[in-house]
């Protein structure tokens, strides 16, 4: 007997915790790499994601649930441990992205379209014996003066809707990642520009979720925070945070169980400070926490640099981490504790 979708989704939710994303491809975790000098073998992978997995008071009390790339599902560590039984035995679920990433959307230049859905079921089903119980699934929205085009949004949401439904039929919570891009080109757009696309892209999201039969009280978001664009970063901590939580309470039904953020490109300060303050806001109808990244991940991975003797200091900067965006999780994040 499978455990139900709602009590999977509360878990992946908790107070007090979120969910890291270590579910970076073996290109992506390559330019991670690249920025500390280290080889991108699968030793390397192993051992750094290993260093995370084993930070146990971190994983213990601030992580909910981990997201993992294919291969990380199926590793172990070095001593044998299945990676699935270190992130479960400190309570945390284990999750998979599934998608096959963003491709040239056909016609529209600049624009995406998630690939993945061919053969998903099955791939969904492998996917469960192995362990994993939630997934996760990123479609890209390009935003400029002129993007997104109705079109792109259109196809991101249906794919995106398709693809949670099926997560659902095999037992296992869908991620549903719509992102904004925060870094892309031309990255100079406004932070009510941003508001009017995050609008307009979930709006389109819970239509689909909705037509495609989708269980919300199953499913968690992960939406981009609204906010400027990299090249023209001047909203306040303030700002963000109301008109992040101003475009969630007019688009995101309070069936869904719970929100958690990608960091999208944020300072790790930044990340942190913006969650804590909408979680101060209080009288939220979700709960709304992190889903990070590079937000969670950049400090331990400078202190580590793929060096065995850095392992202890890689976990310090990673269990900081995860302890200041737990906080944030609650609203009792200040700027005074990081130093402590
Ligand atoms: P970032 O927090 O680095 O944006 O990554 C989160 C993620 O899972 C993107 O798909």
């Amino acid at each position: 007997m499978s455990e139900r979708l709602e009590d999977i989704a509360q878990q992946m939710v908790a107070p007090g915790k979120g969910i890291l994303a270590a579910d970076e491809s073996t290109g992506t975790i390559k330019k991670r790499f690249d920025s500390i000098g280290v080889d991108n073998t699968e030793d390397n992978r192993r051992d750094y994601r290993e260093m995370l997995f084993r930070t146990d008071d971190a994983m213990r009390e601030s992580i909910s649930g981990v997201i993992l790339f294919e291969e990380t599902l199926h590793q172990k560590a070095a001593d044998g441990t299945p990676f699935v039984d270190l992130i479960r035995a400190a309570g945390a679920v284990p999750g998979i992205k599934v998608d096959k990433g963003a491709k040239p959307l056909a016609g529209y230049a600049g624009e995406t379209v998630t690939e993945g859905l061919d053969g998903l079921r099955e791939r969904l089903d492998t996917y469960y014996d192995a362990g994993a119980r939630f997934a996760k699934w990123r479609g890209v929205i390009a935003i400029s003066g002129a993007l997104p085009t109705a079109y792109a949004i259109h196809a991101n949401a249906h794919a995106l809707a398709r693809y949670a439904v099926l997560c659902q039929e095999q037992g296992i919570v869908p991620i549903v990642e719509p992102e904004i891009v925060m870094d892309g080109a031309p990255g100079d757009h406004s932070i009510d520009r941003c508001a009017q696309v995050t609008e307009a892209v979930l709006t389109e999201v819970f239509s689909e979720l909705h037509q495609a039969r989708c269980m919300l009280e199953g499913m968690v978001l992960k939406p981009n925070m609204v906010i400027d664009g990299q090249k023209a970063r001047t909203a306040s901590v303030e700002e963000v945070a109301e008109k992040t939580v101003a475009v969630l309470k007019k688009t995101v039904p309070d069936a869904v169980a719970g929100i958690a953020f990608l960091s999208g490109g944020q300072s790790d300060e930044e990340a942190t400070a913006h969650l804590s303050a909408m979680n101060a806001m209080g009288g939220l109808p979700w709960p709304l926490t992190f889903s990070y990244g590079r937000a969670l991940q950049a400090a331990a991975l400078k202190a580590w640099s793929g060096k065995a003797e850095n392992v202890a200091a890689g976990q310090r900067a990673f269990a900081h981490r995860a302890k200041m965006n737990a906080l944030a999780a609650t609203g009792q994040w200040s700027a005074d504790q990081e130093a402590a």
